[in-house]
């Protein structure tokens, strides 16, 4: 006799064949239904519970899979298994914008992340970037108000210009990664045609136990390509979904996209005097000082075919390193490394690394035991030490460190010589910036500001912009007060007449 799965036909969650699709179970046609349905309520509960958590920050993306592949040698640099010659590695990615819940638009302008998940033999190795080589802030302390003015008010529950100038002003730190954010790369034409980066610094050891530190640069093959704030906004309303139409069909159509990866390395000793604090988030390398070194290529070749299984629940953590990768001083990095579990661990549950999209493909020998949804078998002895034979500890391997000293304090960075908060902010503006982008630029603020941006965060946004360049300033704050009187509607994403009119009537 075939079974039910052999002919195919529908089964409820425990396997047994269901009699009907279409009809519950009645008392006769026009009777009531009946509590003995089971497939009835399982299809009815089931569904009420299909949806968890969105991510906190992050909650729009999508992702793919593929493969990355080493093309240069830099185990002189380090001895991970994944960046050795020859070597290839299964990866899972996945991009998302930071602001907007799961069903916003795809090109709101906002950094992107570029997140990545390498199935190494030696467990698995996250890196957890964005689209920027830097960041808003540098001290953890300041990632939750940060993201809170980013998002909606208490109130109304609308995103609000006015919140995201008042944090961002009184926050002088911000000044680059806003440039950045306001300028061409604010918004990406597809996820496609973006670079990716660690943006932190991350320590890199060698065989011989040789310390470096390190900073990756993944670059686009496909070339950078943007949106103009009026292409992206025509976009927010034609297709929502842009970006993950656009990835997927092209892998689908086996156009796969690429990246070459890069690093610059900075040799340990180096990180002391150097002019820029180089664990400041805030601030880059330039290229000048510490050349790029090509790494290897990575290739998206596959799409999910599950979404929620393999993309909404894949668990990205930056503590996720192997031997031979470790952190580095940088706060911001520091608190991350606490914060990505805890957040999976609420989203998806405490053995969400059990789910197979996070599961390593090396055998887990973890005295990690129990809790709901456990499906690991738990062998004995579920202690440790003991003296059964059962895994022990490698003393062999070296904990990434660094020299620390000093009272327990609460204070701002070391300052190195050439810190300061609006310096490589204005050496984008005016050393990477041509005249076009620089008038974009300014179009863009100006349209931001002219949305909702009330006195006296204005005026200090006004201030905000004359300390990255004198000169952008100044136009930035004529050109708000030349159009302060017009309604315009298409001032910008979030550029929402209704608002405008709320305002005016308030
Ligand atoms: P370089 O001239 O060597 O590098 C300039 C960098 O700017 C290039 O990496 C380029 O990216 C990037 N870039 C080009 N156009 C834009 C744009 N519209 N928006 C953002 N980035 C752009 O100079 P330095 O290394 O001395 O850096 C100068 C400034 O460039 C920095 O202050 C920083 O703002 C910015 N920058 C620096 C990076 C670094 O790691 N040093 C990385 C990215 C930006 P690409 O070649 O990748 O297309
Ligand atoms: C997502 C916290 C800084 C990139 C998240 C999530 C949290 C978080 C809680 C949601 C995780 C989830 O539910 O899956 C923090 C904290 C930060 C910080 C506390 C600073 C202290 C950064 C920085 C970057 C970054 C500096 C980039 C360099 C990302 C990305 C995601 C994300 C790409 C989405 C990951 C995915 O695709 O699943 N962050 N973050 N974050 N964060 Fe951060």
């Amino acid at each position: 006799m075939t079974t039910a799965s052999q002919r195919n036909v529908t089964t409820t969650d425990s396997g047994s064949p269901v009699e009907s699709d279409e009809h519950s179970l009645t008392v006769g046609p026009g009777g009531p239904i009946l509590l003995q349905d089971s497939y009835l309520i399982e299809q009815m509960a089931q569904f009420n519970r299909e949806r968890i958590p969105e991510r906190q920050p992050h909650a729009k993306g999508s992702g793919a899979f593929g493969t990355f592949e080493v093309t240069n040698d830099v185990s002189a640099y380090t001895k991970a298994t994944l960046f050795q010659p020859g070597a290839t590695t299964d990866v899972a990615a996945r991009f998302s914008t930071v602001a907007g819940e799961r069903g916003s638009p795809d090109t709101w302008r906002d950094p992107r992340g570029f997140s990545l998940k390498f199935y190494t033999p030696e467990g698995n190795y996250d890196m957890v970037g964005n689209n920027t080589p830097v960041f808003f802030i540098k001290d953890p302390m300041k990632f939750q108000h940060f993201i809170r003015s980013q998002k909606r008010r208490a109130d109304n529950n609308l995103r609000d210009h006015d919140m995201q100038w008042d944090f961002w002003t009184l926050s002088p730190e911000s000044a680059h990664q806003v440039t950045w954010l306001m300028g061409d790369r604010g918004i990406p034409r597809t996820w496609r045609h973006m670079n990716g980066y660690t943006s932190h610094t991350y320590m890199w050891i060698n065989a011989e136990g040789k310390e470096s530190w390190v900073k990756y640069h993944f670059k686009t093959d496909q070339g950078i390509e943007t949106f103009t704030q009026h292409e992206a906004d025509q976009l927010a309303s034609a297709d929502t979904d842009y970006h993950v139409r656009d990835l997927f069909e092209h892998i689908a159509d086996g156009e796969y996209p690429s990246w070459t990866l890069y690093v610059q390395v900075m040799p340990y000793e180096d990180a002391k005097d150097y002019r820029f604090n180089p664990f400041d988030l805030t601030k880059v390398w330039p290229h000048s000082d510490y050349p790029l070194i090509e790494v290897g290529k990575l290739t998206l070749n596959r799409n999910a075919t599950d979404n929620h299984a393999e993309i909404e629940q894949l668990a990205f953590q930056p503590n996720n390193f192997v031997p031979g990768i470790g952190p580095s001083p940088d706060r911001m990095l520091l608190g991350r490394l606490f914060s990505y579990a805890d957040a999976h661990r609420y989203r998806i549950g405490a053995n969400y690394q059990q789910l197979p999209v996070n599961a390593p493909i090396n055998e887990v020998h973890t005295y990690s035991k129990d809790g709901a949804m456990a499906f690991r078998k738990t062998s004995d002895p579920v202690y440790a030490p003991n003296s059964k034979g059962a895994a022990h500890a490698d003393t062999s391997q070296k904990v990434p460190s660094w020299q620390a000293d000093g009272d327990i304090t609460r204070a701002a960075y070391v300052s190195h010589a050439e810190d300061d908060d609006w310096g490589q902010a204005g050496t984008l503006v005016r050393d990477v910036y041509d005249d076009e982008q620089r008038e974009r630029l300014v179009d863009n603020v100006v349209g931001h500001l002219l949305n909702g941006v009330t006195e006296p965060i204005l005026e200090r946004a006004f201030e905000y912009w004359r300390n990255i360049d004198k000169g952008i300033g100044d136009r930035i704050a004529a050109g708000v007060e030349e159009k302060k009187n017009e309604k315009d509607p298409k001032a910008g994403p979030q550029g929402n007449p209704a608002r405008e009119s709320m305002q005016r009537k308030a």
